[in-house]
């Protein structure tokens, strides 16, 4: 578990998150509380050094891109949860469409009905 955010004050359910984690990583960004910098970089670290299998996230987008990116580079599973502003959540009204990987092709898709969590590897942020 990598978690990370912007200062101490900021830090919401770390016991929570260290009951069910084998490794457990908290950063701040100023470095107010555990570690300091990014929970990327610790992950990034730890990609290259232990052997884990798959890496799951979800916070904001440009994390969420150099997740993947990261991911990608290793050759890591990922997956990801997009979290995209709904306005219908039923599909209807486009509001919420990202582009996905459908083979050669690139076509759009709905978070609201086919996500939030998709594939790092199909899908465009
Ligand atoms: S929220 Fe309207 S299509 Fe997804």
């Amino acid at each position: 578990m990598y978690l990370g955010f912007r200062n101490k004050d900021l830090v919401v359910l770390e016991e929570e998150y260290k009951k069910v984690s084998d490794k457990f990583v908290l950063a701040t960004d100023d470095g107010s509380y555990g570690e300091k910098g990014f929970a990327i970089d610790f992950l990034k670290k730890d990609l290259k050094s232990q052997n884990i299998d798959g890496v799951y996230a979800c916070g904001p987008l440009p994390m969420l891109k150099a997740v993947q990116k990261l991911c990608k580079e290793e050759k890591v599973p990922c997956q990801i949860s997009l979290e995209e502003r709904m306005g219908c959540g039923i599909g209807a009204c486009l509001g919420c469409a990202v582009k996905v990987a459908a083979g050669e092709e690139t076509v759009y898709t709905h978070v609201c009905k086919a996500g939030p969590v998709f594939d790092a590897n199909v899908v465009e942020i």
